[in-house]
């Protein structure tokens, strides 16, 4: 069976069960701080257990991409060495909200295993958590698995999603790949073998774990399970590892024929084929590589299968080239994926490139690192150094280093990277979760869509630190949580309205809305009375900030569509900013566009405005709204109801969105660019500015012509002319300055002559000049040695106290003299020092008073060294 028809099998399974296919969401996680990535099939169904997000069906299945590297769940390490682990995987999941429990998922896992893929009974194992006599006896008892193939275990079988969130005990179904196969059955000395494959995990959710550790029991015992799909498929294809299954063939051929090198079985291959799946869907999905966060674990899985293709002895980027055999592999399943093709292309070959330059300037560093080694014994701060802040290699380092019987510091290097995990670890806990806070069944209500003033009840109070409270005091910052509001809640790139909650003698100033969990969170600050929890209030939104929000959001969708017609299809949403100040809008796009690929954007939108058509929002299905030809990233988190919104003259832009509208395209009032900008490999990002700000834009810009008008004389439209001329005037007079300049240089020099001594048949001048700089020295020294053809110079100049000193000796008697030794002479006198060439040298001293002085001594003593 190819996986593909795992894939399905497993799909319609769980459908005639009654269960609705949801398709694959983002790796990267909807509105989830404590995430880096979707590590599981539950990711997507978290507020679902919870509570916080009713469906409109209680039994799920998926076949869910995932990503395992950094985080609570993190298999990087593991990738290549063993036969099972992977940075990437998909995982089959079904999922029960509340529905069925136990019976029913283990029921299920068992016919679906050994009726519909037809797995013997004999080359299973089941494992429970040691507390769970319910399910033990179900497994016993009412599937008649082998005591001898069951075992009871503890943390194994007690799975959680992250530091907090739905948790609960397991079961785990594994499968022996039988005696061949190094390893032992769970539980054993030797279970970390590839024998015995944990193929699939029945969580039984219960509960929630908050951040204090604390497990509150679900609203309802609900079901999530997860079975890898490489795993299953290298059971049903009869071989030992994922990598030797369908998906993986292809892609390991291609890798061997690229880097050319022929085993496919080696480690290093088996790595880059694995990293280019997780690489590439991650830029499917929106990460760019960078240097925190999502972005930066991402650089590292590219640069850790560069590496290991330079081991393999890859001189030449190579691992962009992957993506054709992976879309032929994978294409056909997740249409986003062969969609994005070009510009996962080019981000990993930028990478590559950028990654080269990497490797020599490490190259470098190394070198000099090594060539100051006090000692044999390369530190491993050095080592870690090089490695973390300039990517370079740990292997290459040792290897170079065994080269020169260099010993490398490996625990040193070892504490620093420990500490480095740590310092990851905190960072990606990225941002406060309050959901442990609020402790409100169910969403707030948004209103915001039809009014902006409502009539609410505050369900949960928390202060600055993220605990709940039953009270806030004047004064206090911290933040409310309503039953229902207008506000709208930061989301899709549009910003939190601002306004005030008000009740009689009391007033909280709102200055953010974000959204968590369903729960609008309105931060601010109560500037009047108390607030209490179950408390009546009045959420008023500053109308004229979200108007202003609005139209900004509103030129956003107009602006994209614009982009597509006039650079192509392949402009995609990678990020906005929606403020009311102004719009932020990056997309897919490879250079910069030109001013007039501008202009035309700016006039398609403005067009759009002008024409005034109606914004029709309209909830339908997904199906629909693909039908209807609605762009959007089309996920599970959409569900199945989506909100369509219209805008433009005959349906100009279609696309899905949550965020609030201008009711017509007027009112948009109009559309103006500020900027264009690239901000990383492949994606650019346009500012801009509508209605008022547009209005404000254009006054100012008037004005300031007006003003530049009035200095120049000149009226606003002959501004440009009369620039234009006194260019050419400021040309003419720079020439004519620079002439007359050369003209007085050469009298002043003419008069300088006249200073000129003779000593023994030699002409001297020592001179303080006036007026002149230290670097224009070096060009009055030229003129002089010119003009005298042949003789011995020293010039000074002052400044306050400060001296600098030129001395030049002609080629013909540097041999009797040399201009460092008379620098030094007369420096020595004003406090100074200095150096140069034998015909020309400089310094500078410190005592202004002394230079005249100094100078006279010049004549004696260059009779002296005469002799
Ligand atoms: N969420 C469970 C897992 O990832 C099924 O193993």
């Amino acid at each position: 069976m190819k996986s593909a028809d795992i894939r399905q099998a497993f799909l319609s399974f769980f459908e005639e069960q009654g269960h609705t296919i949801v398709p694959s969401s983002s790796l990267v996680p909807d509105n989830d701080p404590t995430l880096l990535f979707t590590n599981a099939g539950m990711v997507p169904f978290k507020d679902v257990f919870l509570g916080r997000d009713p469906r409109p069906y209680v039994r799920a299945t998926s076949a869910q991409r995932c990503v395992r590297a950094g985080g609570k769940h993190n298999d990087l390490d593991n990738v290549g060495y063993t036969a099972r682990h992977h940075t990437f995987f998909e995982m089959l999941g079904n999922f029960s909200f509340g529905d069925y429990f136990k019976r029913d998922a283990i029921r299920f896992a068992w016919t679906f295993l050994t009726e519909r893929l037809g797995l013997p009974a004999e080359k299973l194992w089941v494992t429970v958590h040691v507390s769970d006599d319910e399910a033990e006896t179900i497994w016993k008892e009412e599937i008649g698995i082998d005591p001898e193939r069951f075992s009871r275990l503890d943390e194994d079988n007690f799975w959680q999603m992250g530091d907090t969130g739905p948790c609960g005990p397991s079961s785990e179904i594994f499968f022996d790949h039988g005696p061949d196969v190094f390893g032992g059955p769970p539980g054993s000395p030797d279970e970390d073998g590839d024998r015995y494959i944990e193929i699939w995990n029945l969580v039984f959710m219960q509960f929630d774990r908050d951040a204090a550790g604390n497990l509150n029991p679900l609203p309802k015992p609900s079901i999530d399970t997860g079975m890898g799909l490489e795993r299953v498929a290298a059971v049903l294809q009869g071989v030992h590892s994922n990598y030797e299954i369908d998906l993986f063939q292809s892609l390991l051929e291609a890798a061997a024929e690229i880097i050319g090198h022929a085993d496919t079985t080696t480690p290093s291959l088996r790595v880059i084929a694995d990293h280019i799946r997780s690489c590439a869907f991650l830029i499917t999905d929106g990460v760019l590589p960078s240097n925190e966060g999502r972005g930066y674990v991402l650089r590292r899985i590219i640069r850790r299968a560069i590496r290991h293709g330079h081991k393999l002895g890859a001189r030449e980027p190579f691992f962009h080239k992957l993506v054709a055999a992976l879309d032929a592999e994978m294409g056909e399943a997740y249409p986003e994926l062969r969609k994005a093709r070009a510009q996962i292309e080019k981000v990993l070959l930028k990478e590559e490139e950028q990654f080269a330059r990497t490797l020599d300037h490490g190259m470098g560093l190394l070198e000099a690192a090594l060539g100051e080694l006090d000692g044999d014994t390369l530190p491993g701060e050095t080592v870690f150094k090089l490695y973390d802040t300039y990517g370079f290699p740990y292997d290459l380092t040792a290897d170079i280093c065994r080269e020169r019987g260099v010993t490398l510091d490996e625990t040193g290097f070892q504490r620093e990277l420990e500490a480095q995990r740590e310092r990851a670890r905190a960072a990606s806990q990225f941002g406060a979760d309050y959901s442990a806070s609020v402790d409100v069944e169910g969403k707030t209500e948004f209103t915001g869509y039809e009014r902006l003033e409502d009539e609410s009840r505050v369900t949960a109070l928390i202060d600055e630190s993220g605990n709940a409270l039953a009270e806030l005091d004047e004064g206090a910052k911290g933040v409310v949580v309503l039953d229902r509001t207008p506000f709208y809640g930061e989301s899709g790139g549009q910003a939190g309205d601002t306004g005030y909650l008000e009740a009689d003698g009391v007033r909280f100033q709102v200055t953010d809305t974000q959204k968590q969990s369903g729960h609008h969170l309105h931060h601010g600050v109560v500037v009047q009375g108390r607030l209490s929890v179950g408390a009546t209030l009045r959420p008023r939104v500053d109308a004229s900030l979200r108007a202003a929000t609005m139209r900004n959001h509103s030129a956003t969708h107009l602006l994209h569509e614009a982009l597509k017609r006039v650079l192509g299809e392949h402009v995609q949403q990678k990020g906005s900013l929606v403020t009311a100040d102004r719009l932020r809008f990056d997309f897919s796009h490879f250079e910069a566009m030109t001013r007039e690929q501008l202009a035309e954007v700016e006039a398609i939108v403005n067009q759009q405005v002008l024409a005034n058509a109606d914004t029709c929002i309209e909830h339908m299905t997904l199906d629909e709204a693909k039908a209807k030809g609605a762009a959007a990233l089309f996920e599970a988190k959409y569900g199945d109801d989506v909100r369509v919104l219209t805008i433009g003259a005959d349906g100009f832009s279609i696309e899905l969105c949550g965020g609030t509208h201008v009711m017509r395209s007027g009112d948009i009032g109009a559309f103006h660019i500020l900027a264009e900008t690239g901000i990383a490999a492949g994606v650019r990002r346009i500012e801009a500015v509508t209605g008022e700000g547009a209005l404000d834009y254009f006054r100012d810009q008037e004005a300031s012509l007006v003003r530049i008008g009035e200095r120049l004389k000149a009226k606003p439209e002959q501004v440009e002319e009369r620039v234009e001329s006194l260019i050419e005037r400021n040309r003419t007079l720079e020439k004519e300055l620079e002439r007359l300049k050369g003209k007085l240089a050469s009298a002043a020099g003419n008069d300088m002559l006249a200073d000129v001594r003779d000593i023994a048949g030699v002409k001297v001048l020592a001179k303080q000049v006036e007026g002149v700089s230290g670097k224009e020295l070096r060009g009055l020294m030229d003129q002089l040695k010119n003009k005298l053809g042949s003789g011995i110079l020293v010039l000074g100049a002052t400044e306050g106290s400060k001296v600098s000193l030129i001395a030049g000796v002609t080629d013909d008697l540097t041999s009797r003299i040399r201009a460092g030794d008379l620098v030094n002479h007369v420096a020595a006198q004003v406090g100074g020092k200095g150096g140069g060439r034998a015909d020309m040298a400089q310094a500078g001293g410190s005592d202004s008073g002394a230079l005249p002085g100094a100078l006279d001594s010049v004549p004696g003593w260059v009779s002296s060294q005469l002799g």
